[in-house]
């Protein structure tokens, strides 16, 4: 078992399988944020699915792919394949922009895949271009110009293969989508998607030039109480992650938050993350990482990396950096870790 020095229980690894995107959005990657990955650099399948063999074998149950893009990786359907056939895995889900999903989500779902969560921040197409600035140039946006409607296709996608439950997450902008935080909400309740609304997080350059954006939970909960008229009592869902869920009394939606800055929820954290070059990140908020890609390379066995794997998991930190003012964080790129 994985138990770091604080008492918490590692059973949950997010792993990134590419760094590329093809969106800029606002709060994860500057726009021109190039990423030329050499092929080199990133962990090949075979790495990938030893690593994870390794930490099922430490007694991590979960395993969410994420990028980038997790799309974009090539194959992403036969690296689905052969974690899904793994000893130990208990769910394996994937977090996706969608703009893919509808080409992907049948292969995906049969290769073993069981849920997918879809970032969606706005339903007006100019707003989403704007957050996601699509229309940059770039290689992989000249292939997927379609913007919101090929999310929206990729969430009825994902819905009619039984991908499910299908979560959205609304990363919450003051002046930017705040508006349009009962609508997404009634767009939820009608597709039979679980929305969560997310904090920004002062993650990379580009988080960071958010602070002014900032809108802590307790307003967005406080618009939703105000435009439904309904109280919201807390209940549970499926899932490992971080969020905190609602039910509107006296209806069937349920509504989620992740606060990570106005309410951390550190002292629960049950997860590292694993990055597309082999670097095991102890702590979103943290730049602290241990390379494991290395010592593969150089030919350590299976107990010398469990050993490494131990050693990163005692490191890892008490909570996240957040609010310290140097920024610990500054050089860490959103989009390389998958959030
Ligand atoms: P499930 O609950 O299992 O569905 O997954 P999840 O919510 O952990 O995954 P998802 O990729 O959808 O992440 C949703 C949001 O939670 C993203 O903004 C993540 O950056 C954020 N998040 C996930 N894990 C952590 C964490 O350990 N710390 C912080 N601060 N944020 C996290
Ligand atoms: N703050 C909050 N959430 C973020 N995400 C990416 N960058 C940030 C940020 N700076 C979210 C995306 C995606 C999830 C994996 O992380 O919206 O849904």
């Amino acid at each position: 078992m994985l138990t770091d020095a604080f008492g918490r229980t590692i059973r949950y690894l997010r792993v990134s399988v590419t760094d590329r995107c093809n969106l800029f959005c606002s709060y994860c990657r500057l726009p021109g944020e190039a990423i030329l990955p050499n092929n080199q650099e990133i962990l090949n399948f075979g790495e990938i699915v030893r690593l994870i063999r390794l930490f099922l074998e430490l007694g991590v149950e979960r395993i969410r792919l994420t990028g980038g893009e997790p799309l974009l990786r090539r194959n992403i359907v036969g690296l689905v394949q052969a974690l899904a056939q793994l000893p130990g895995l208990q769910e394996l889900t994937l977090t996706t922009n969608a703009l893919l999903l509808e080409r992907y989500a049948a292969a995906l779902k049969t290769a073993g895949l069981q849920r997918v969560n879809i970032s969606l921040d706005t339903l007006n197409p100019e707003t989403f271009d704007r957050i996601t600035q699509h229309n940059s140039l770039s290689k992989e946006n000249l292939l997927h110009r379609a913007g919101l409607p090929a999310v929206l296709a990729g969430i009825a996608a994902a819905l009619q293969v039984g991908l499910q439950p299908v979560k959205v997450n609304m990363v919450v902008m003051r002046g930017i989508n705040d508006h349009e935080i009962p609508a997404m909400l009634s767009f939820a309740r009608q597709q039979g998607v679980l929305l969560r609304f997310i904090e920004t997080m002062p993650v990379g350059e580009a988080g960071l030039d958010m602070a002014d954006l900032f809108v802590p939970a307790d307003q967005i909960l406080d618009q939703i109480h105000r435009h439904f008229g309904s109280q919201l009592l807390p209940v549970e869902q499926p899932g490992s992650g971080p969020a905190r869920y609602f039910n509107l009394e006296g209806t069937t939606a349920n509504v989620g938050v992740i606060s990570a800055r106005s309410r951390h929820f550190c002292n629960t954290c049950n997860r590292m993350r694993l990055t597309s070059k082999g670097k095991l990140v102890y702590c979103l908020g943290r730049q602290d990482r241990m390379d494991l890609k290395q010592p593969m390379r150089d030919g350590a066995s299976d107990a010398e990396l469990k050993q490494h794997i131990q050693q990163a998991v005692a490191l890892k930190p008490e909570r996240h950096a957040f609010e310290q003012a140097e920024n610990p964080h500054i050089g860490a790129h959103m989009s390389a870790l998958g959030g």
